[in-house]
């Protein structure tokens, strides 16, 4: 199943990461080498993606820069004969780049609604590139292989501790081994008010139909307009599942996760590898 359209909402003000976010975007912080936007959007490519929209904050155009060809620099690699690093920048995108600035940051769910006149009648993806996810299976292959089965959208779904539920989307619903037929969502509950412990993590695969939703410009928690209110919304006309995936998750919008990432990611390098341990014990 592929679903060639991808929706990458980079526009938050990643406040948790300030001062360092104040000029970089932390989209394009690099776990090892590679920034988070481009795990993100290898594993977009992986699930069928050929056509990328990103919407952006007008300050975060390197963004862009960085998925564009860049002929002086293959000119100098080659010139010094680097040709394995000519493959590793050279363009990955293979169909559109198309950037949506959203001039003000009224939510996750206002980011998506921005990308409605380019989305048309397809079914499509969204990733949020803070979550990073390690995984053999793409995630977004596993979510393409529930949206295949069932037609309608597919969230990503972890377990979460009750003292952390309350920074989450959380779902409720009928299990049936790791997929979950949602009958509600709700965006940040206190910890009493959950529902249950799974929660909405940065991966999904939506219909169209969700912007009838956004449409209603219906104004959620913490006085933005959540994704999550829109998919509870659709939940009157279409069926909605989520995904119990496969994979270890990194919260690369907090500074711990972001540690942990490079320390997983280190240690699957068999070169970084050798001397992780030592550098570890060094210190701790
Ligand atoms: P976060 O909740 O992580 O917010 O957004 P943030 O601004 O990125 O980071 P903090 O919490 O201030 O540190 C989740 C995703 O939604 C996007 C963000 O870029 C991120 O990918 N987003 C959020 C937008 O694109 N626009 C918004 O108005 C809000």
């Amino acid at each position: 199943m592929k679903i060639k359209k991808v929706v990458l909402p980079v526009a938050g003000l990643g406040t948790r990461f300030l001062p360092a976010s104040k000029v970089i975007a932390k989209e394009m912080f690099p776990v090892l080498d590679k920034p988070l936007i481009d795990y993100a959007v290898d594993e977009a490519i992986s699930a069928g993606g050929t056509d990328f929209i990103f919407v952006i904050s007008p300050d975060k155009k390197s963004i862009i820069k960085y998925f564009e060809d860049d002929p002086n620099l293959v000119h100098e690699l080659i010139k010094k004969g680097k040709q394995e690093l000519v493959d590793i920048v050279k363009p990955k995108i293979s169909g559109s780049i198309t950037t949506i600035v959203q001039q003000k940051q009224l939510g996750l769910g206002h980011a998506i609604s921005l990308a409605k006149p380019f989305i048309k009648d397809e079914p499509f993806q969204v990733l949020l590139p803070d979550d990073l996810i390690m995984s053999d299976n793409p995630v977004q292959c596993q979510l393409a292989d529930v949206y295949k089965k069932h037609k309608c959208g597919v969230v990503a779904l972890q377990q979460i501790p009750q003292d952390e539920i309350h920074k989450y989307g959380v779902v409720s619903g009928k299990k049936n081994n790791n997929e979950i037929k949602i009958d509600g969502f709700v965006e940040k509950p206190q910890k009493q008010q959950a529902p249950s412990d799974l929660a909405i993590v940065g991966r999904y695969i939506l219909t169209p139909e969700i912007f009838d939703e956004l449409d209603k410009n219906i104004v959620g928690s913490g006085g933005e307009i959540q994704i999550t209110d829109a998919m509870a919304g659709i939940l009157k006309k279409q069926d909605f599942y989520g995904l119990k995936f496969t994979g270890e998750r990194f919260d690369c919008g907090s500074k711990i996760g972001f540690l942990e990432a490079q320390i997983a990611f280190a240690n699957k390098d068999k070169d970084i590898k050798q001397k992780l341990k030592s550098i570890l014990e060094k210190y701790i």
